[in-house]
């Protein structure tokens, strides 16, 4: 099967991106840089806006963060911790009032004025501090968003953060949300240490201070000095303000460090100028600070406006950051390898002379693909200008022609796969280069055990990639199926696990004991752990959703190897599931080693019961009176616009659809309603006034559906 070659790009871009999240949010340790990072992020939402049919609601376009890591007790968030949107230029932050405006309908008019708070915007670490009648309760990390890590030790050993709030009128529960963040000082102080200690240095501040708070042990984290600056509040039992400003007058009230210069700010009709004059002045002044930001942040004042502009997936509306313009240093390539992925997918990364770019060391910058190196003729031994922005990662700005050294040659992208020999072909119209090794390329291999075993998939403890490859080398572990066998096989074929060097009694229990109990598996997860292209986490349990047993849906997607069979049109039946993903899911299913895999995976063989119990989907229960119903709005409404009247529907659990069928439930008809209102009475579907929406989404609100 033939894939084009934006979906193919799409689908390298959320494996990267993710990736580069784990590094970034779990091990506090960037791999690439943030220039990179958010070129492969801005690359892969052009890309999804530009092909609507990729939608997936796993995509990290539509997430905050990184996993959880293990070692410290995950807690949910009351109200989930979003990141923001980026500006990049004057004209993004031009493009977010505009959205502003068009979503609140006393704001159209372009002369009415918006006053915003700007803030600096911090390079650390987001936490979330819970307090009880006034007392310090409960310290969470941002985590994935919407749960985190039980840090309260070690917050409780931050100066800047109150154990009891201070005067009064604070709200009963209150969340107040802020960064804990390095001093410049005391990041060089402590990499000092540390290196005279011979202990691994932070690459900057924020990764300092995410290390330091994220210590198992909170005497550590107390001798690292942390500070907190507080900017927002998650769950509040009462609302305590009416504007951003005053909550901020609030919490310094209440004993919180707030982060300045912060000022509040009107804009209206075509003058910004306050506001870039914010950003120029903020820029400049930048390396004087004391403490590391990467841009501003601009807050709608009005709070009452905030609560109507909601969130979209991964951000606040009501909210933006301006980032500063990337950071830019030089340095040389010393080699371009070609690495191989699970998809075998063969991605040219730039290995690097280590160079300091803005606070960040920089070892590895990814080329994308043979394209990107050609247009912009790398080459070995070239020196090149390696820049980055925002909050994460690195990329090759441009050659630094002058310095070319004499001889060099143009890069020749190999025709071999580096890793088993295979030929590497590039199909026409595609930018992708692929191995075609398939089951015989050790590197997809490994990444293809890899995913299966990882945290959202089979999420076997104990077996992470050195070990995966360690089992894989010693031809112990090839597929997934030889993971479930290891214990039976210790001993036979290698000396016992518990002999080899780094091994023990004890840790080979642990190992054998994890994957006993990763042999029982959510459907969900085993659908995601099978590699299918595209299919993420979200994706996996909206088939699992859809087919609740794995016999169901097996034989459902070989059916649908028939694009007229009515499992194919099932299958597309899916809202977020579209042709490609269809495709892929077909294609899988088409392969017979992947029907063996299944097979040798799921089924009893030899009088022996399945290596894996996969569980039937529970289906969770359905909240709200609208939720998962189907609405169209038509005509003017007259209390919202048609932005804000969509979003709230769909926060509500509503799908919103544009046009009128059979399948709608409900009709919402504003002034001068035309032909859909017709359409929906000829249907008999529920025709409902504003008044009688807002009326039926309050009553569906925080109710469980009864029925
Ligand atoms: S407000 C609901 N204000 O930047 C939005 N965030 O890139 C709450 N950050 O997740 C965030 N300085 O960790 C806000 N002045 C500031 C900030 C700030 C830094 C962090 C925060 C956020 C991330 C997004």
């Amino acid at each position: 099967m033939t894939h084009p070659s934006p979906a193919d790009r799409i689908i390298e871009l959320r494996r990267l991106i993710r990736y580069h999240n784990d590094r970034y949010y779990v091990d506090d340790a960037p791999e690439i840089d943030d220039a990179e990072y958010d070129a492969l992020f801005r690359e892969l939402r052009d890309l999804e806006s530009a092909h609507p049919e990729s939608f997936d609601p796993d995509s990290p376009t539509r997430k905050v963060g990184g996993t959880p890591s293990a070692g410290f007790r995950k807690v949910p968030h009351a109200v989930p911790m979003t990141s923001l949107e980026n500006a990049f230029s004057a004209d993004d932050l031009r493009d977010f009032l505009s959205g502003i405006r068009n979503f609140i309908l006393e704001l159209r008019d372009p002369g009415a004025p918006i006053a915003l708070v700007a803030e600096p915007k911090i390079d650390g670490l987001s936490c979330s501090l819970r307090y009880e009648a006034g007392r310090l309760v409960a310290g969470t990390t941002r985590g994935n968003g919407a749960e985190g890590e039980d840090v309260t030790a070690n917050v409780r050993a931050i100066a800047d953060i109150p154990h009891r709030l201070k005067g009064d009128g604070w709200p009963a529960v209150l969340d107040v949300r802020g960064e804990v963040y390095m001093s410049d000082a005391d990041f060089l102080a402590l990499n000092e240490r540390q290196e005279a200690e011979g202990a691994k240095t932070f690459a900057n501040p924020r990764n300092a201070a995410a290390g330091s708070l994220r210590q198992l042990d909170p005497a550590v984290t107390s001798r690292r000095s942390l500070h907190f600056f507080a900017y927002a509040w998650g769950e509040s039992s009462e609302p305590f303000a009416q504007t951003q400003w005053e909550a901020r007058a609030k919490l310094a009230g209440w004993g919180f460090v707030l982060n300045e210069p912060a000022e509040q700010l009107t804009v209206s009709g075509s003058d910004d100028s306050g506001l870039l004059r914010y950003y120029d002045n903020l820029r400049d002044r930048r390396a004087s600070l004391g403490f590391s930001i990467d841009g501003i942040v601009m807050k709608i004042d009005r709070l009452d406006w905030q609560v109507r502009l909601g969130f979209v997936s991964r951000a606040p509306r009501w909210a933006i950051a301006w980032k500063f313009p990337p950071e830019q240093a030089a340095t040389v390539i010393s080699r371009i390898v070609v690495q191989i992925g699970r998809t075998g997918k063969a991605t040219p990364v730039a290995h690097l002379v280590p160079v300091n770019v803005g606070g960040v060391l920089v070892s590895r910058a990814t080329l994308h693909n043979e394209d990107e190196i050609r247009r912009k003729d790398i080459r070995e031994g070239d020196t090149v200008v390696i820049q980055r922005a925002g909050d994460v990662i690195p990329q090759v700005a441009g050659v630094v022609l002058e310095r070319r050294p004499a001889g060099s040659v143009p890069f020749r992208f190999p025709s071999e796969c580096p890793e088993c020999g295979s030929r590497l072909v590039r199909e026409p119209g595609e930018a992708g280069t692929y191995c075609t090794g398939g089951l015989v390329c050790a590197a997809q291999a490994r990444e293809r055990l890899r995913h299966f075993v990882s945290r959202g998939a089979l999420d076997i403890e104990g077996m992470g990639d050195k070990n995966i490859e360690l089992f894989y080398d010693k031809g112990l572990v090839r597929t997934p199926a030889d993971i479930f066998t290891l214990e039976l096989r210790d001993g036979r074929e290698a000396p016992p696990l518990a002999t080899w060097t780094g091994w023990g009694e004890i840790s080979a229990h642990k190992l054998f004991e994890a994957i006993r109990r990763a042999s029982v598996v959510p459907l969900d997860r085993f659908i995601l752990a099978l590699g299918i292209r595209q299919v993420g986490e979200a994706t996996a349990r909206l088939l699992a959703r859809r087919y609740l047993s794995l016999v169901r849906w097996r034989a459902a997607m070989e059916a649908a190897a028939d694009p007229a069979s009515e499992a194919h049109h099932e299958l597309l039946s899916i809202e977020g599931i579209g042709e490609s993903v269809a495709d892929d899911l077909v294609a899988f299913f088409r392969e017979p080693h992947n029907l063996a895999l299944l097979d040798r995976l799921t089924l009893p063989s030899g009088g022996e019961p399945p290596l894996l119990s996969v569980g039937d989907f529970q289906p969770p229960a359905a909240a709200g009176a609208v939720a998962g119903k189907t609405v169209v709005f038509t005509g003017t409404l007259e209390t919202m616009s048609r932005s804000e009247a969509k979003a709230r529907a769909e926060a509500m659990g509503a799908n919103v659809a544009g046009s009128v069928s059979g399948k709608t439930d409900y009709v919402v008809v504003g002034a001068d309603a035309g032909s859909k209102e017709k359409k929906a009475r000829e249907l008999g579907l529920t025709v409902l006034s504003e008044a009688g929406w807002l009326a039926l989404i309050d009553r569906g609100r925080g109710r469980d559906n009864d029925g």
